[in-house]
């Protein structure tokens, strides 16, 4: 077993000398969160790569969050700790698929979530995040849309601002682990506590919810609550960012089984071999890159 405090001295001594930022989504490892120079829902995280004047960004997270910094930021080195942290909604669309699809329908808009990868959002006319996805959509109101790949997500934004839209089959295997069995049971332990979801919740998850919201959502609304007691839909590294900067807060979560494989990947000894080796950086054709930004630009527009 290595020595976690030598590991973290060798990373604040490199991160120095490498001009590094190191950023981490609100489900990384609690140690990972802990040396991270911001830590952060995936909008957050991607204006900070934006904005930072580091030359070197360590993304902990998974791999559409690292291009999303490189299609951003290309002047910098982008990098993952482990290339393998892919997200399975992510992955569940191609390219091709997508192309498919738009010309099944060739009037419609597509809106992607950015749970997606490059290729496809190379595809889109307008990306979206969990925090920002009901404003993208009410300004394409009048629109016909196709939205992909979360059909929960899709599916929330139907049901708030009463618009079809088509679905790509899409879904977070983790998410699914919200139930609102589970909710309830939680619910009817803690009968004064608020309930926080994340929109990849399944529709009947999300119905039992106070408050629908992105991870950074779910910082925001314990903040501003004076309830003391919040039950937590969304995959269980949220309660490290929750607990840490509300301590004197109850953060239940609705399942323990809420585990992103992919997320916690991202080890503190892998940051140091990141840093270490530069490595392993996350690059795109540049074609790809910019068809990419121009979904998001569209997006940061009007959002
Ligand atoms: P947020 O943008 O809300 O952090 O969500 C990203 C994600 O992958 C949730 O599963
Ligand atoms: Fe993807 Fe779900 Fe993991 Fe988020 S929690 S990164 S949507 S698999």
């Amino acid at each position: 077993m290595a020595d976690i405090k030598k590991i973290i001295e060798d990373i604040n001594k490199l991160r120095k000398e490498r001009k590094a930022v190191i950023l981490a989504h609100n489900y990384q490892l609690p140690e990972v969160q802990e040396i991270a120079d911001f830590v952060g829902d995936s909008l957050g995280l991607s204006r900070q790569a934006a904005k930072t004047d580091a030359q070197v960004i360590v993304f902990c997270g998974v791999y559409f969050m690292a291009e999303t910094a490189y299609i951003l930021s290309p002047e910098k080195k982008v990098l993952i700790p482990d290339s393998a942290s892919g997200c399975p909604m992510a992955d569940m669309i191609t390219a091709k698929q997508l192309r498919e699809l738009k010309t099944k329908h060739p009037g419609a808009l597509v809106v992607a979530y950015v749970n997606s990868t490059a290729d496809v959002k190379a595809e889109t006319d307008y990306c979206c995040t969990s925090a920002n996805a009901i404003n993208v959509v009410a300004k394409l109101i009048d629109k016909e849309l196709i939205f992909v790949p979360d059909k929960y997500l899709g599916s929330y934004i139907s049901k708030i601002l009463k618009k079809e839209m088509i679905l790509w089959e899409g879904y977070c295997p983790t998410h699914l682990n919200i139930t609102p069995e589970a909710i309830m049971a939680k619910k009817n332990e803690y009968p004064n506590a608020k309930v926080l979801i994340h929109p990849e919740c399944r529709s009947d998850s999300c119905a039992l919810a106070d408050e629908v919201a992105s991870t950074e959502g779910f910082v925001r609304y314990a903040k501003s609550t004076s309830v003391k007691e919040l039950i937590i839909g969304t995959e269980v590294g949220m309660l490290t960012r929750l607990r840490k900067e509300l301590p004197e807060k109850t953060f239940i979560p609705v399942s323990e089984q809420a585990i992103c494989p992919n997320m916690k990947k991202n080890t503190l000894e892998k940051v140091l071999w990141s840093l270490e080796e530069l490595k392993t950086e996350v690059v795109l054709p540049e074609l790809i890159r910019l068809k990419a930004k121009k979904a998001i630009d569209r997006m940061v527009e009007i959002a």
